[in-house]
């Protein structure tokens, strides 16, 4: 009879609908979260979303979990749109089993990857998990290797961006860490190799869950975190506007908003932001607001290695990538951390056409034991390979200090920068002045009668010959020194003009970043 079969087939949809069950589904939310429907609910346009695999089950005998069968199997997979736009996704069902992978939730999830990738649409996981079924074993370490493999292949074809909304243990960390953008709800999402216990038993130390793996730990201290949401919600809200500014794959270009903000607005204050000191510190970030459309800047790792600022913002309606230092942190010199962060985010936009623009104002690399000793050299050579590797538009503008190496890595010409400008308050040189002459005229000052008035001439000369815009101007390293309330307009006719830019380079398997 057809009426049974339909009867049989709703009864499974409905069971399918409800994961683990009220009982699991209400613990959830007693633990203060949603469960994996609600949040894709909450995610994706009303109505569009598609499932896929609703009814895989594990096939698993093992420490009886033959009586242990939920459909779906711990995660939920489909596709559906995000403000019109195609997505694929994956959501751990924590009513599950503890959202625990298994062979099968790794088979659902490595699927949804594959369309993705073969439609050219980003992908989007939502984590609450208590990483590997123990019970599978190898299976589900496996089912995490190939999670693992599937990151790797969609790397710079599709963007891929998780949204970290409970625990997310061992391994399982690795996965959300190889996709390009991680979102971490506060309070309710960890994120750890080893847990607290096991972190007592080996070293000692007592640590609570939050403070070793929580959404804050992770903003601030590793990186690991781009941003911090509030809650939920928020959280959902960051996956929508971070794909707002960038586009379904590698082959596309940004969506171009209508923003309405005049491409040739001026800014005749822009110049009272710098200080005339310019060893007073400031908020670069007031640039930025002042030259991207309508003040709107979206930052990304705006807790982690301050002393850079990365984000997107909208020149003209096309999205730019903005690395900026900041003098506000550590004089704005660059660190492992900055030049970690700042490397990954330019990687980014090179992989998905977004044109970087950056601003200058850095005394330097950090010096010191701690720096060095850590791997400065290593980690920062890494911002030099991504500025070199990046065949996207990129244009720079020097606004105060960029000395040595870090004028060197802050996207200079010979990095392949398209457009180099630089405000007249710029300080181009490979040292401070005060440094500068300390070195080339140590015995010349020490065996002066008076010490201290030759060194305060000599660095005035120095100052008045280097500390300008213009001698790299006379060299066409720097292609025009600007007013600076024209930034906004010169930044917007330069990516003009490079808008059709073809770069070709060798071919090869891949470079061997210094990693
Ligand atoms: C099997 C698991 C499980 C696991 C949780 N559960 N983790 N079942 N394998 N890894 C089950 C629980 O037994 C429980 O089942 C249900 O999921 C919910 O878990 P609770 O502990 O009740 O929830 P909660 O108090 O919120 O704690 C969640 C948790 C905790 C923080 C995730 O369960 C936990 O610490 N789990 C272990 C995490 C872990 O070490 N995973 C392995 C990491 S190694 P019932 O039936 O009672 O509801 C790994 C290797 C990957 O992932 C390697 C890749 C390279």
């Amino acid at each position: 009879m057809h009426s049974d079969k339909i009867k049989n087939f709703l009864h499974k949809k409905r069971e399918a609908n409800q994961s683990g069950g009220q009982d699991k589904i209400l613990s959830q939310h007693e633990k203060g979260k949603l469960t994996a429907r609600e949040r894709i609910d909450l995610l994706l346009d009303e109505g569009s979303f598609t499932e896929i695999d609703a009814l895989a089950t594990h096939h698993y005998h093992e420490f009886d979990m033959q009586d242990k069968k939920f459909f779906g199997d711990g995660v939920i997979t489909g596709y559906g749109n995000i403000n019109g736009r195609q997505v694929f996704l994956f959501a751990y069902d924590f009513t599950v089993l503890g959202g625990t992978l298994s062979e099968m939730g790794a088979k659902k999830i490595t699927k949804a990857m594959d369309h993705a990738v073969r439609v050219g649409c980003p992908v989007i996981g939502i984590i609450d998990s208590g990483g590997a079924r123990i019970q599978e074993g190898i299976l589900s370490l496996d089912g995490f290797s190939d999670i693992f493999y599937h990151n790797q292949l969609a790397s710079g074809v599709i963007p891929q961006i998780t949204a970290s909304i409970g625990p997310s243990a061992g391994g399982a960390v690795y996965s959300p860490a190889m996709t390009d953008f991680v979102i971490m709800v506060d309070k309710l999402a960890t994120m750890f190799v080893t847990g607290p216990e096991v972190v007592k038993t080996v070293l000692g130390e007592e640590v609570s869950f939050d403070e070793l793996g929580g959404a804050m730990s992770h903003a601030k201290n590793s990186g690991v975190a781009h941003f911090v949401a509030k809650n939920e919600y928020q959280c959902m809200d960051y996956v929508k506007t971070l794909l707002s500014y960038i586009p379904q794959n590698n082959t596309e270009g940004p969506p171009i908003v209508l923003t309405n903000d005049d491409p040739n607005r001026l800014d005749s204050n822009l110049i009272n932001i710098i200080p005339e000191n310019s060893l007073q510190p400031y908020d670069m970030k007031e640039i930025i607001y002042s030259i991207v459309d309508n003040h709107v800047f979206f930052e990304i790792h705006e807790l982690f290695a301050q002393n850079i600022v990365v984000g997107f913002g909208r020149l003209n309606g096309r999205t730019v990538g903005i690395v900026a230092n900041q003098p506000m942190s550590l004089a704005g010199a660059l660190d492992i951390d900055s030049s970690n962060k700042a490397a990954r985010f330019v990687r980014f936009c090179d992989c998905f056409n977004i044109p970087v623009i950056t601003l200058v104002d850095t005394p330097g690399y950090m010096p010191g034991t701690n720096q060095e000793h850590s791997g400065i050299i290593r980690h920062g050579s890494k911002l030099l390979y991504a500025y070199c590797e990046a065949t996207v538009p990129k244009i720079t503008i020097i606004i105060g200090k960029a000395y040595g190496g870090a004028y060197i890595a802050m996207g200079s010409k010979n990095l392949g920068t398209d457009m180099n400008y630089a405000w007249p308050t710029a300080q181009i040189a490979v040292l401070g002045s005060e440094a500068a002459v300390k070195i080339m005229n140590r015995k010349e000052i020490a065996s002066a009668k008076d010490p201290e008035a030759l060194k305060k001439q000599l660095v005035d000369n120095f100052t008045e010959k280097f500390a300008n815009p213009y001698v790299a101007a006379s060299y066409g390293t720097i292609d025009s020194v600007i007013d600076p309330a024209e930034t906004r307009p010169v930044l917007i006719r330069a990516l003009e003009a490079l808008a059709n830019k073809r770069e070709k380079r060798i071919p090869r398997k891949h470079g061997n970043i210094n990693l």
